[in-house]
Formats: C-alpha cells, sequence, structure tokens
C-alpha cells in the first residue's frame, strides 16, 4: 500500500487511541513527552561515548565558543563576560597554574571561592589541563575545612582573597603536607600562600592542546562535591566526566533552550548551581546571570535587568521571595522556568499566584546517588512520577523504614519489604553499570555504608539515599524526609554527629545529641541538641557560644539546647531522637531547662516563653 494511503490512516488511529488513554490516563501525555526527552538525551550520551575521541563538557564549551564567541556567556554585576572571553581567560590561567605549581593530568586542585566568574574560568582552566576540581563550601572553618581539603588528596589550594584568613588557620597543618596555596590577588604577606593574579594576567591567552588532557575518559574523576552525609566530617562525592553529563541534561529535559538566560543564585560549590546551573548552561549555550549571594529584595530587579527566563531555586529561595512586600510589578518579568527542590505545597502555590504562571520542575537527586526525580507535570508538591522506563533503567523502590531503630525494616529471611503505597519508604536505587554509586573520595566506610544489601534477594546491591519518599495511588512521588542523623537547614545538609563532635569540644559538656527542629514558617529543621553536663558543673553559655561559632558554620549551629541528665538510648545504644525532635522547644511543654543562641549578645540565653514567641512570631530571626 502507498505511504500517503496508510500514513495518515496511522496516524489517526494513533491519535484515538492516545485520546483514550488519556481519559483513562489523565498524565499519559506528560508521561510520554518526558519518557521521549530523557530517552533523546540518554541517546546523546550513548552516542558520545561511542565516538573515537572522548567528548567532555570542556569540549562542549569550546564548540560552544566557536558558534557564537560574542555571545555573552556570564553576566556578573556590572560585567558581560562572552563565551570567547571566558574561553581565553580560562586559557590564561591554565597556563599559569601549569608555570607556576607545574598542574599536569590527574592531579586534584581545590578551590576555596565564593559565586563569581572566576570560579568558572578556574575551572575550565584545570578542565583543560585535565585535572580535577574540589569545590570546597566557602562556611566551613578549622577541622572541618582541613579535613575537607584532605580528604580528596589534593596538593594544590586556591582561595578567594577575602577567605584567606580561615586558610591561615589551617596553614601549618598544610605547610606540614607541602600543599602549595595561591590566593586571587597580586602579592601575600602570609608566608606559605603566594598571590597568583600577576601571573594570569601575564599569561597567554593562546588555547592548551588537547594532548595535555589525552587519558581523561568518562570515568574519570571531574569534580570533587562535599556533601555532609549521614556521619561525622563532610565528605566528598566522586563526580566523573559522565556523571556530569546526566546532571547537565536537566536543563534540556526541563525545556530550557539556547535562548534562555538562567539565573544562578545558589553556590556553585554544589551540585545545582554548579552542575545543573553552570554545566547545563555550556550543554545548552545558554546565557548565566551568576550572582554572589541570593537576595530576596533584589531577585525581580535582577530577572528583569537581565532579561531572565529560567531561575534555580531552593525551598527557602520561594519562601523568601514570597515575604517580600507585595510590588505593583512582580509579575512583570520574563520568567518561565523554575528548576529546584525543597518547595513545599503551600509556598508553591503562594509562588506561582504572585508571581505568575511559572512552570515549576522540582527534582529530587542526590550528588553521589544513583536515582533521581523531576517534576514533568503540573501537579503542586509532587517530585515526579513513577515512570516504567525510568523503573526499567534505574531500578529503584520504597522500602519500610523503622524511624525508631534508624534502619530498615527486615523480614523473617532477612529481606527488607516494600513501602505499601501512600506510605513514607526509605529510598534505594539498584546499583548497576548504568546507574553506578562511585562513593566517596579518601572514605571506604562511609561508601560502604551507603551500600544496601540482601534488600529484595540475597546478595543484591542498592545505594541508600537516607531519604523517606512516598508513592501515591497516582504514582505522583513526594518527598516526606530525611532519616534520622541529617537534617536540612537553610539548603544546607547538617550530619548530625559532627555538630555532636565539635559540642563535645565544650569543656562543661558530657555528651550531646543533636537533632533538627520543625519551626513554624520555615523550611527544613533548626539544629538542636540535648545535652548531659559533667558532673557538678553548669552550663557555661558564653564557651557554648564561642566553641560553636569558631567551630561551625551558623546553618550547622545548634541554636537550641536542651539540659538533660541523661541521653535515652535505643535498644541498639542509638541515641533516641525521635521524641526529641517532637517535643521541640517550646518551654510550655519540654520541663528540660533550654538556652537559645543569641548571636548578637553571643551567648546562649535562657529560652523563655516570651523567646520562644518572638521566635514562633517571625520577630527573631533565625
Ligand atoms: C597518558 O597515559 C600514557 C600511558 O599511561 C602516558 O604515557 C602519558 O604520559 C599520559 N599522558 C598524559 C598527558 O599524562
Ligand atoms: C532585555 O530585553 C530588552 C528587550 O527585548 C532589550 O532591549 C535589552 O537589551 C535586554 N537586556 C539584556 C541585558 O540583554
Ligand atoms: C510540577 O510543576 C508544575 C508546574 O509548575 C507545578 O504546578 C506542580 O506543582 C509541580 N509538581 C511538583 C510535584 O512539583
Amino acid at each position: 500500500m502507498d505511504v500517503y494511503v496508510w500514513l495518515p490512516v496511522l496516524v489517526t488511529g494513533l491519535c484515538v487511541l492516545f485520546a483514550l488513554l488519556s481519559t483513562a490516563c489523565p498524565h499519559l501525555a506528560q508521561d510520554c513527552s518526558y519518557m521521549l526527552k530523557a530517552a533523546l538525551f540518554g541517546l546523546r550520551l550513548e552516542r558520545y561515548k561511542r565516538r573515537a575521541r572522548f567528548y567532555s563538557i570542556l569540549d562542549c564549551f569550546l564548540a560552544a565558543v566557536r558558534k557564537h564567541p560574542h555571545k555573552p556567556f556570564i553576566h556578573f554585576m556590572k560585567d558581560t563576560h562572552s563565551y570567547s572571553d571566558v574561553d581565553r581567560q580560562s586559557n590564561k590561567v591554565a597556563r599559569a597554574l601549569q608555570k607556576e605549581a607545574g598542574l599536569k593530568e590527574g592531579d586534584i586542585v581545590a578551590l576555596f571561592l565564593g559565586n563569581e566568574p572566576c570560579f568558572i574560568w578556574i575551572w575550565l582552566g584545570l578542565a583543560k589541563l585535565g585535572c580535577a576540581a574540589a569545590l570546597l563550601n566557602f562556611n566551613i572553618r578549622s577541622k572541618s575545612l582541613l579535613h575537607c581539603f584532605s580528604c580528596c588528596g589534593a596538593n594544590v589550594l586556591i582561595v578567594a582573597e577575602e577567605l584567606c584568613g580561615a586558610v591561615e588557620e589551617i596553614l601549618p597543618a598544610l605547610k606540614e603536607k607541602s600543599i602549595s596555596v595561591y590566593v586571587l590577588s597580586d602579592t601575600c604577606s602570609t608566608d606559605g600562600i603566594k598571590g597568583i593574579s600577576q601571573s594570569i594576567a601575564r599569561a597567554p591567552d593562546e588555547e592548551l592542546s588537547p594532548s595535555l588532557r589525552a587519558n581523561v575518559t568518562y570515568q574519570s574523576t571531574a569534580l570533587y562535591i562535599y556533601t555532609s552525609g549521614t556521619t561525622g566530617l563532610p565528605k566528598a562525592a566522586t563526580v566523573t566526566h559522565e556523571r556530569i553529563w546526566a546532571a547537565s541534561f536537566i536543563q534540556g529535559v526541563s525545556g530550557v533552550t539556547s535562548n534562555d538566560v538562567l539565573y544562578i543564585n545558589l553556590p556553585l560549590y554544589h551540585s545545582a548551581g554548579f552542575l545543573i546551573g553552570f554545566t547545563g548552561g555550556i550543554e545548552r549555550g545558554n546565557s548565566l546571570v551568576l550572582k554572589r549571594k541570593f537576595s530576596a529584595s533584589q531577585f525581580w530587579d535582577d530577572c528583569r535587568k537581565y532579561n531572565v527566563t529560567v531561575m534555580q531555586y531552593i525551598g527557602e529561595t520561594m519562601r523568601y521571595l514570597c515575604n517580600t512586600p507585595k510590588r505593583d510589578n512582580e509579575r512583570d518579568h520574563k520568567v518561565r522556568i523554575a528548576i529546584g527542590n525543597g518547595v513545599r505545597a503551600d509556598v508553591w502555590n503562594e509562588f506561582l499566584n504572585r508571581f505568575g504562571n511559572i512552570y515549576v520542575r522540582e527534582l529530587y537527586a542526590a550528588t553521589e546517588g544513583n536515582i533521581g526525580f523531576i517534576n514533568y507535570t503540573r501537579k503542586v508538591g509532587v517530585v515526579g512520577r513513577v515512570n516504567y522506563l525510568h523503573k526499567r533503567f534505574f531500578p529503584y523502590a520504597l522500602i519500610k523504614f523503622d524511624i525508631e531503630k534508624e534502619e530498615p525494616v527486615r523480614n523473617a529471611d532477612g529481606l527488607c519489604v516494600p513501602a505499601a503505597r501512600g506510605e513514607p519508604g526509605l529510598l534505594v536505587g539498584k546499583i548497576t553499570r548504568k546507574s553506578p554509586f562511585v562513593g566517596y573520595a579518601g572514605n571506604k566506610q562511609q561508601t560502604e555504608k551507603k551500600r544496601l544489601r540482601d534488600v529484595f534477594v540475597k546478595g543484591d546491591l542498592y545505594f541508600n539515599s537516607g531519604d523517606l519518599l512516598k508513592i501515591d495511588h497516582e504514582n505522583f512521588v513526594y518527598f516526606h524526609d530525611r532519616v534520622g542523623d541529617t537534617f536540612r537547614w537553610k539548603g544546607e545538609n547538617v550530619a548530625t554527629t559532627e555538630v555532636a563532635d565539635i559540642l563535645n569540644m565544650v569543656d562543661c559538656i558530657e555528651e550531646a545529641n543533636v537533632y533538627g527542629v520543625a519551626v513554624k514558617g520555615h523550611e527544613g529543621r533548626i539544629g538542636m541538641a540535648a545535652v548531659v553536663l559533667k558532673e557538678g558543673r553548669d552550663f557555661d553559655s558564653t564557651d557554648a557560644c564561642r566553641v560553636v561559632t569558631n567551630y561551625l558554620p551558623v546553618y550547622a549551629s545548634p541554636r537550641f539546647i536542651r539540659i538533660q541528665s541523661l541521653l535515652e538510648l535505643t535498644g541498639t545504644f542509638k541515641m533516641k531522637k525521635v521524641k526529641l525532635v517532637e517535643e521541640g522547644f517550646n518551654p510550655a511543654l519540654v520541663r528540660d531547662p533550654m538556652f537559645f543562641l543569641d548571636l548578637v549578645k553571643k551567648k546562649y540565653i535562657t529560652l523563655t516563653q516570651e523567646i520562644y514567641d518572638l521566635v514562633i512570631a517571625g520577630d527573631i530571626k533565625l
């Protein structure tokens, strides 16, 4: 039969079938469109991998430079840097570092920088030399900073001028290990830290030979990104070049095009800002607006000024924007897509009501995890959908979890039990070649802790996300909570044991149990600790404040402390947290003495009902 005859018949038939199915399954069109998009990106990565030559995100950047050299790549404050500017600047950085530090393929360099354009060209410069970069969180200090630096195996540290003081604190330990430290300024008076800016300014800006990075493959480590995992100090998640590609496709899957202007106001040291924002921008070839720090009051003005069409968010971003005073022009902007995670349904609705019809792409993913979801429908409050293709390629499950014992429920055969529909369960992702779990740098024990064995059959292996999710009868996926040993505050994960270790340094404290408590009107949970004092000692509120503020970033500090005479343990000798979390910090309900960390007075003050009321009313800023 002639194609002109059967094709229309086939198409009509398919349309009718589709219409029928759509009535039965209202989200079919969205499911199909998402599956198709995701599959196309998956195929693209497979195609890259089959090429004779390795094709990295850096190669993609270089192709964009050739294609549109003068297109703006980064807007930052008053400056605009084109693709070609950034390319040349990264050549200078690479040449300067090659000369000064003798960097070569396979070396690891730690970056301790705020959000600024040089973050981007330093990274590109390192990629041109075939080096991996460790992205240090610029809020961390002392012991934590030293630990993060050391665990990735870097032998060079590059620091922003304004962060030099934090590096000076750990300089003796760095010197002992013969680490080279470079500061982004012309000179530095501190012995052991060298200024590198002049050397960069003087270096030639010619392209570097690809032979310098000839041995880099998809499986090579490109980045270390720190995650505050389940226990202890932050861990360096290994991000391979393959992984960069996968994360960089998120913009494309979310409908972002090369004409879009993306606003990055999240820190570049996290995967959201770096992988979804920055390298995703390279993949799309679009323009980025980089912000040093999120500002709710400047947000929409920035969007108007730069014609921003895509924004990134975390739950707090949305809430802070909704908390700004109403303005007449607040719907006057071009933002059409928001990509991020952690927004609550009520805030989401308010956000849409106030700022217009923005397509919110809520996603769920962990830097090191092997499973992610993306909200590709228009349903408020969900992080994604159960999708046949997705599940087939990246098998995952929600399993029953015992919150008291903080471990998965196991049946008589020692296997895990799937959670029922609508019941929160621990998300686990099967570790396969297609969805690997690379683990953490220099930390076998932590890597092993995230692996869960004997889940559905003896000998199988899953990645333990540490997150409780829920799937409803319509196959929508919802985020429920974090399991016990971490909590999230101001967009940062906090490991409770890391905080407890610091509290144990306070002279009067015998033992500490750290957890997060919910506060009305805030995303996540704020830090709280139940502590037992040493025999015969009083709580030293000034010393406790000194230790906490010296050693912990503000978001990780326990803002509430509860004094107990004894910490309750579970049957398996873990500290009981569930009850403490539920009891919270209301002095009307808790009989134990409680203290509140007053950052202005620089000490812990007695938590009275009055202070409690001010906190709840939002009159004391947390
Ligand atoms: C790549 O690997 C080969 C063989 O191991 C080695 O001889 C060569 O020096 C490496 N190239 C670079 C740039 O390190
Ligand atoms: C934003 O768009 C307007 C109108 O299309 C244009 O005149 C202006 O130059 C654009 N601004 C930037 C920073 O691209
Ligand atoms: C998905 O995005 C749509 C459109 O912005 C939004 O209305 C809906 O609430 C989102 N659903 C989830 C689960 O995030």
